[in-house]
């Protein structure tokens, strides 16, 4: 059967590198897996006082996620870490306590950045605070891609064969690994 994938991009800018790299996958990807943009744009700063009454866009990020069957995280880096706009969306989803929406869902993290460790850092700092949150993480291939000009367009298309390739090789593991944890 199809499986919904909520995909978490850590940027927030029209020309991002890391969405047109989840376009790509979701090009790669069977038909069957339906991949659903998760918003994190319009949500507030997380604030504890939040528990008592969860705002609507934090409520409404909580249904999404727990409404998927699995998540992929695509994140760039910044200063050697994920940028803070993702941070807030797992801290958002991850409250009131005791009601994380991300437990248990099986999660891939990748990204890209115009640097040469290809956000490696900020998908390694990621990784661990999806580990706390009990996020199965998918470990082997890792995806650290270098920008350069022409390897992604705004349709998901990768310029370069062996990028295709290597991008191909990660969303099948990833489909086979989802289809072991989940059937
Ligand atoms: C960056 N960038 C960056 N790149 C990198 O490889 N390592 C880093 O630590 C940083 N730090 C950093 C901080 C801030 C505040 C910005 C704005 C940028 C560059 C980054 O890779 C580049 O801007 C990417 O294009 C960001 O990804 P999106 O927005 O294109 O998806």
């Amino acid at each position: 059967r199809g499986y919904k994938v909520a995909v978490l991009v850590g940027s927030l800018r029209k020309e991002s590198i890391n969405r047109r790299l989840a376009r790509a996958v979701e090009r790669l990807a069977p038909a069957d897996l339906v991949f659903e943009h998760v918003r994190i744009d319009d949500l507030p700063l997380y604030n504890q006082d939040f528990d008592a009454d969860y705002p609507a866009a934090c409520k409404r990020l909580k249904q999404q996620i727990e409404a998927a069957d699995a998540l992929l995280f695509v994140t760039p880096e910044y200063n050697r870490s994920m940028p803070g706009v993702l941070k807030n969306a797992l801290d958002i989803g991850s409250r009131p306590w005791g009601t994380n929406s991300f437990a248990g869902k099986p999660g891939a993290v990748i990204g890209a950045s115009i640097g040469a460790t290809g956000s490696a850092l900020a998908q390694q700092h990621l990784r661990n605070v999806l580990a706390y949150l009990d996020v199965p993480l998918l470990t082997q291939p890792e995806v650290f891609i270098k920008f350069s000009e022409g390897l992604l367009d705004a349709e998901g298309n990768i310029g370069n064969e062996d990028t295709r390739k290597f991008v191909q090789g990660f969303v099948d593991r990833y489909v086979a690994w989802l289809q072991r944890l989940l059937s």
